[in-house]
């Protein structure tokens, strides 16, 4: 085989994020940025010769480019059998499902999720590993310590390999295998949810639904499942078509940026039923009409009515959530006597959970749900299994949620963004707020008391390895909550994300808007943190 060893230099700043390496697209163009990340990435998982690789991305700008690039080093470094979603294109859930179908040693996945793409914009690369799931801190860590130590890397001097035709065909001695993308996914999705009774829902004309991709990644798997399979009227499923920058659009699903959606849902004629999903097809939102439902309220319903699922009728193993989540999977695991979970932010931290059988579903406060039929996050599962629940029940989505709060009282929650403030800033607030961490208890801030405040670290319960510094905690004497913690995942400045959760079980109270039932925390905390002060800003850049 013509190998060709080229000689590098590390290069400052390639440690993994909350989910892997994400920068602007200007910097992985750096010559032997990319190239270093990967070999990092082999260096870490030791001899892959005659293993099998899965390569695929959300189709942003870069994505083809940096698959030809890992194609080349990863049969350089020795993999036989490279599997790549057609057109370069794998959600990362079906990218997880595609690992774990084909036991591959794992995969790369090319994205950086709902941040912006385009030449200017956001470029990103993470490992999974034989399990379809993100690469565990350990891993992670060693990435980081292998680029920090690189001296070469390995590639080939060959053509392009053409994404596009699927089938077999070889670089140098290795197969590649050029898959459909959506395929193997749609048939796991088949296999989990009631597609006939969901299929005579979604057919009802009297039943509207729309799903928006956001010219993301998820527009294909979409398509095939809600219009192909489960015979959805063609249009159901709007701005399907992938693109490099997903249409200048900030393919986010939430009220702010799926703004689309949000639209058909709250008009005058809203539809019944809508959904969205974010660049690489993790995160979702799902409403009903002219009704928002909150990420956290939505794993407490999942985790409720899984029973109505063909694919959990089992029951759940138990349940996790991220810590800046709100509790109310927590009320809902303590009625089906389960276990509950509280781990930290990024998805990472449930693998493990899922792998030693111990949790079934789990989700987090960003638009992320899941369950153990793989290992990331998975947008169109969501939307899949509420529709699965609005069948079954026969009632709207919005009066799911409401039982729900009658049953178990509501969760008030909201995150508010602080985006591209001052690092250093950001940084002083943070430590300026841990260092009095100890003294607030007893102390009142615009009329609340501190009751307890610490700064989270997790203990994973499978392998004994400790995280520390996972956010700052603030429980006040209303039972309400405040989490404070800098985003993992940016690529300029500095993101402040501040969390608010209050319980409520009065019914007279359960249908306040969540700015109004949580003003009083919000003032709380910037009384205590200075907020204000120290972003320099009057107000969040996104409420959710
Ligand atoms: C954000 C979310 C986090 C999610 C991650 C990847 O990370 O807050 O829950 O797992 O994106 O989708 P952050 O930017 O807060 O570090
Ligand atoms: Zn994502």
């Amino acid at each position: 085989m013509n190998v060709l060893r080229v000689e590098s230099q590390p290069f400052e700043g390639q440690k993994p994020g909350t989910s892997g390496l994400r920068k602007k697209v200007r910097v992985f163009e750096t010559p032997g940025y990319l190239e270093n990340f990967v070999q990092s990435i082999f260096n870490t998982l030791g001899d892959c010769s005659g293993q099998a690789l899965v390569i695929g991305g959300d189709g942003r700008y870069y994505n083809r480019v940096a698959i030809q690039t890992i194609l080349r080093m990863a049969v350089a470094n020795g993999f036989t059998r490279l599997i790549v979603g057609q057109g370069g294109l794998l959600s990362t859930p079906a990218a997880s499902c595609v690992i774990r179908k084909y036991a591959t040693r794992g995969g790369i996945v090319l994205s950086a999720s709902h941040n912006p793409g385009g030449p200017d914009e956001d470029f990103g690369i993470k490992f999974n590993g034989d399990n379809g799931g993100p690469a565990t801190e350990g891993v992670t860590d060693a990435i980081w310590q292998a680029s920090k130590e690189i001296d070469h890397y390995l590639t080939l001097e060959s053509l392009d390999v053409d994404l596009d035709r699927l089938g077999e065909s070889r670089l140098e001695g290795a197969v590649i295998e050029v898959i459909d993308p959506v395929a193997d996914y749609a048939d796991q999705m088949e296999a989990l949810f009631d597609f006939p009774k969901m299929s005579a829902l979604v057919r009802n004309p009297k039943f509207r639904l729309c799903f928006d991709a956001m010219h993301a990644v998820t527009g294909p798997y979409a398509r095939e499942i809600f219009e192909n399979r489960l015979g959805a009227r063609p249009g159901s499923v709007v701005n399907a078509d992938p693109k490099e920058d997903f249409g200048g659009g900030h393919p986010d699903p939430n009220m702010v940026h799926a703004h689309e959606l949000v639209a058909l849902m709250n008009g005058d004629d809203p539809m019944d039923f809508g959904a969205a999903s974010d660049g690489d097809g993790d995160r979702n939102m799902v409403m009903g009409s002219g009704f928002y439902i909150n990420p956290c309220d939505s794993l407490a319903v999942l985790a409720a009515n899984a029973h109505l699922v063909p694919g959990y009728r089992d029951g759940l193993a138990g349940v996790a959530r991220s810590m800046p989540t709100s509790r109310a999977v927590d009320r809902v695991a303590r009625e089906l006597g389960i276990d509950c979970y509280e781990t930290p932010t990024g998805w990472k931290f449930f693998g493990n959970l899922m792998d030693a059988g111990r949790i079934t579903l789990c989700g987090e406060e960003s638009f992320g749900t899941g369950s153990d039929h793989l290992r990331e996050k998975d947008g169109l599962w969501a939307v899949l299994f509420w529709l699965n629940i609005v069948a079954e029940e026969a009632k709207p989505a919005s009066e799911i949620v409401r039982d729900h709060w009658q049953r178990f009282g509501r969760d008030y929650f909201s995150r508010h963004d602080f985006e591209g403030i001052d690092s250093d800033a950001a940084t002083r607030m943070i430590a300026t707020l841990e260092e009095k961490l100890d003294t607030l208890p007893g102390q009142t801030f615009a009329g609340l008391t501190v009751e307890s405040a610490d700064s989270f670290s997790y203990r994973d319960p499978v392998d004994d390895s400790v995280s520390t510094g996972q956010g700052l905690r603030l429980f006040f004497n209303n039972g309400g909550r405040v989490v404070m913690r800098l985003s993992g995942t940016g690529t300029s400045g500095a993101a402040l994300r501040v969390y608010y959760d209050l319980y409520q079980v009065d019914p007279a109270l359960l249908g306040q808007p969540a700015q109004v039932a949580l003003a009083g925390l919000i003032d709380a905390a910037d009384e205590v943190a200075g907020i204000r002060k120290y972003t320099g800003r009057e107000a969040p850049d996104v409420i959710t």
